[in-house]
């Protein structure tokens, strides 16, 4: 089971973690992932300035937004399952 971490701490709430999240949990039910990826809420990881921020694995990843959101997926997550 590989944790996906998205930050909910205040700067990237404000730049659309939830929105992040639901569009996460759609593609994981799309592609039936569910038994691969979890999703977890994060208190802030540090890299504020570049939210929304995610954690896939030990890698954090920044400027996840809900319009690259999808590409984000893909490209960090999608190939470690
Ligand atoms: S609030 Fe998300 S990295 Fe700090």
């Amino acid at each position: 089971m590989l944790s996906v971490y998205i930050c909910v701490g205040s700067s990237c709430h404000l730049k659309g973690s939830y929105q992040i999240m639901k569009i996460f949990q759609d593609i994981i039910k799309e592609m039936h992932l569910e038994d691969k990826v979890e999703l977890k809420a994060s208190f802030c990881l540090g890299n504020c300035t570049k939210g929304v921020s995610i954690k896939v694995g030990e890698e954090v990843i920044g400027n996840v937004t809900p319009e690259n959101a999808k590409e984000k997926f893909k490209e960090h997550i999608l190939m470690r399952v």
